[in-house]
């Protein structure tokens, strides 16, 4: 497979991969509406890669735009990227999330199947899990109606590629990221937050950067060895790696569908991860201890060993290397 089609290529998850792919020599087409990115993202990855993909700027609910892509640059496999993301958004505004990431995608595979493109990788998430407590969770464990209308998305979305295989010869292969952090080494790409930054590690750099005035964790009273909320943080850079795996998976491999969980398999607490990034970067965080949050799951972390046996993918950067990236990507995001 050669040439790749990445939807919401130029967003956080999307770039890092779009930059993976070009270095393996992939030609890329991404289709991003730029209503969470920015379209400097695009020469950002030039200067990282010395090429860029083609780009087309457009909605995925546009199933004409869709076609037109499709047919004038024929690709060969698909990554699915394109959805909003903000959980709590989500509580307020259900039906754009279900427009956006379930209309979207039924519009994705409609055109996929028109010009016969089979081969489908999906961005899916550890909250398909929900409240589990079973942790190191594999993908054999069951699902559970999500918590949010986001999760919600991901979860039907799950569903109905799941339905679509049993009658279409797509091979699709979901991804359920744990929580994604970090940046590109180059600092030149990563995440970019609109608004006040409701995950984790935006809110560390901000509050590091003085834009936020203090980090609130949420609860230090949970059945966690230090109190705090317990989460398998991956870094993005591994994450993007796990697409060209799931695509050579694809490529080599007869099958309908399959599920990668994709983590570092180990757990790291909230407050573990605030004294890491004070440590490596060598900065006073002011935080203090809050009330818990509704909704969060007490603790949760990968089994990631099927993706290791099965895709050969595992982690290779640190908790370290996760918070240092992370604040150089933010120290340069103010000049
Ligand atoms: P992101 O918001 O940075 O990237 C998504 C991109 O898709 C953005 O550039 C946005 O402009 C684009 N987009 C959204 N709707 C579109 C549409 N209708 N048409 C065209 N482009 C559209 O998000 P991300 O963190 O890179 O996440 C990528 C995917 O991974 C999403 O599906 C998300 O749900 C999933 N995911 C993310 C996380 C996370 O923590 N970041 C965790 C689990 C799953
Ligand atoms: C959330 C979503 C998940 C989504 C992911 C990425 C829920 C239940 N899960 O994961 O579906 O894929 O975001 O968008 O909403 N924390 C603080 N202070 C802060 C921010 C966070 O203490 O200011 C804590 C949280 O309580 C949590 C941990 O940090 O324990 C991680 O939070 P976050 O980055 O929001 O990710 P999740 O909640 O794990």
């Amino acid at each position: 497979m050669n040439k790749i089609l990445v939807t919401g290529g130029l967003g956080y998850i999307g770039s890092h991969t779009v930059v993976e792919l070009l270095e393996q020599g992939k030609e890329v087409i991404a289709i991003d509406n730029l209503n969470n990115s920015d379209i400097r993202v695009l020469s950002r990855i030039e200067q990282i890669c010395g090429r860029k993909p083609i780009f087309i700027e457009g909605d995925i609910l546009d199933k004409d735009l869709l076609r037109k892509v499709f047919d004038e640059h024929k690709p060969e496999g698909i990554i699915h990227f394109a959805a909003y993301k903000a959980v709590g958004e989500s509580t307020e505004k259900p039906v754009m999330y279900y427009e956006n990431n379930l209309s979207g995608l039924i519009n994705l595979i409609g055109v996929a199947e028109e010009f016969e493109v089979y081969n489908f990788v999906f961005s899916s998430s550890c909250t398909v899990y929900g409240d589990t407590s079973n942790s190191p969770i594999g993908e054999d464990e069951p699902l559970q109606l999500a918590i949010s209308p986001y999760g919600t998305t991901k979860l039907l979305g799950e569903k109905i590629l799941q339905d679509l295989v049993n009658f279409k010869p797509f091979k699709v292969v979901n991804l359920r990221y744990f929580n994604p952090v970090g940046a590109h080494p180059s600092a030149l790409i990563g995440e970019l937050p609109l608004g006040v930054p409701s995950n984790l590690v935006p809110y560390i750099t901000q509050t590091a950067a003085g834009i936020r005035e203090q980090l609130v964790i949420f609860g230090n009273d949970y059945n966690t060895p230090d109190g705090t909320n317990i989460r398998d943080f991956i870094h993005v850079v591994d994450l993007a790696k796990a697409h060209i795996k799931a695509l050579d998976y694809a490529a080599n491999n007869d099958f309908k569908l399959e599920y990668f969980n994709l983590g570092a398999g180990k757990g790291h607490s909230v407050l573990e991860v605030v004294k890491c990034f004070e440590r490596v970067n060598d900065v006073k965080l002011n935080y203090r201890f809050g009330e818990r949050r509704a909704g969060d799951v007490v603790q949760i972390w990968a089994d990631a060993s099927k993706a290791d046996r099965v895709l050969d993918w595992r982690t290779e950067l640190s908790l370290e290397t996760m918070m240092e990236s992370a604040w150089k990507w933010q120290q340069q995001l103010g000049d």
